[in-house]
C-alpha cells in the first residue's frame, strides 16, 4: 500500500514544498505545507504591531488567529489562498519582512504547541503530505514515510535568490546567503523541536539535481516504501 501519511521535513529553501505539492498531485493527497501557519502568525503580529519579541503577545495571537486553506481563487501563481481571520494574506507571508521575522515567532513553544496540535489533526486523517521541519519527530512521529530534504546552504540561497529576481524584488546573492545561515541557525538551535533528521527518515541530497530528478528520485522512495509495506 502507498504510505498514507507522508512527512517532508529539511531547512529552508531545500525544495519541500515544490516537490511535496507535486508529489501530493501525484498522489492525490492533500498537500499541508506546515511552514504556512507560522508565516501567518509573523505576518500578522507584524501588522498589528505587535513586537516579535513579545513571546506571550506572540503566543496569544497564534492560539486565537484563524487559519484557513482554500482551493486558489486568484490566477496569480499561487498555490492555494490562505486566509488569517478572513483576510488574504498568500503572498504578504511570503514577504523578506516574515522570511527574517518567523524563526524566532516558531521558537516560542507556545507558538509550537498551538501550531502542532493543529497540524497533527489534519495530518491523522492520512492521505497528505505534510512539508515542515519537525513533522517526521514531533507532529506525525507515526508517519508511514519520512523524507529529510538537503542541499547545501549555497544552492539553497541561490534558489530563495533565483525566486527573488523572478518575483522582480531587487536583492543580492550574498544578502540571501547569510539571511538563510540565520534561520537555519535558529531552526537548528531552538530548544523545542529543533530541525533535525528523524531516525528513520530517508536523506535525500537535492544538490545539483533538477525539480524533475529529485521528483523521480522521491517516487522511487515511496514506491518502495509501498513494497516494503506489502512484503512485511
Ligand atoms: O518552510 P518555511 O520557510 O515556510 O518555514 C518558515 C519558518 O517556520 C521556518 O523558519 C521554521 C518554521 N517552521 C517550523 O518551525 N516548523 C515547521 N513544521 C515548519 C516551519
Amino acid at each position: 500500500m502507498t504510505p498514507s501519511i507522508i512527512a517532508i521535513d529539511g531547512p529552508a529553501a531545500s525544495g519541500k514544498s515544490t516537490i511535496g505539492e507535486l508529489l501530493a498531485r501525484k498522489l492525490e493527497y492533500l498537500y499541508f505545507d506546515s511552514g504556512v501557519m507560522y508565516r501567518v502568525v509573523t505576518a500578522v503580529a507584524l501588522a498589528r504591531s505587535i513586537p516579535i519579541s513579545d513571546e506571550v503577545a506572540v503566543t496569544r495571537l497564534a492560539e486565537n488567529v484563524r487559519i484557513d486553506f482554500l482551493p486558489a481563487q486568484v490566477p496569480d501563481g499561487r498555490q492555494f489562498t490562505i486566509q488569517a481571520d478572513g483576510r488574504d494574506v498568500t503572498w504578504a507571508i511570503r514577504e523578506r519582512i516574515v522570511d527574517v521575522n518567523v524563526s524566532p515567532v516558531s521558537a516560542y513553544p507556545g507558538v509550537r504547541r498551538a501550531m502542532s496540535a493543529q497540524q497533527r489533526r489534519i495530518g491523522l486523517k492520512g492521505r497528505v503530505v505534510m512539508v515542515g521541519r519537525d513533522i517526521g519527530t514531533v507532529v506525525l512521529p507515526e508517519a508511514d514515510l519520512k523524507i529529510y530534504l538537503d542541499a547545501t546552504e549555497e544552492e539553497r540561497a541561490r534558489r530563495r535568490y533565483l525566486e527573488r529576481v523572478a518575483r522582480g524584488e531587487e536583492v543580492e546573492y550574498e544578502q540571501v546567503l547569510r539571511e538563510i545561515r540565520r534561520r537555519d541557525e535558529i531552526d537548528s538551535s531552538r530548544s523545542v523541536a529543533p530541525l533535525k533528521k528523524a531516525d528513520d527518515a530517508v536523506y535525500l541530497d537535492s544538490t545539483g539535481l533538477s525539480v524533475a530528478q529529485v521528483t523521480e528520485r522521491v517516487m522511487a522512495i515511496v514506491a518502495s516504501a509501498a513494497r516494503v509495506e506489502r512484503e512485511t
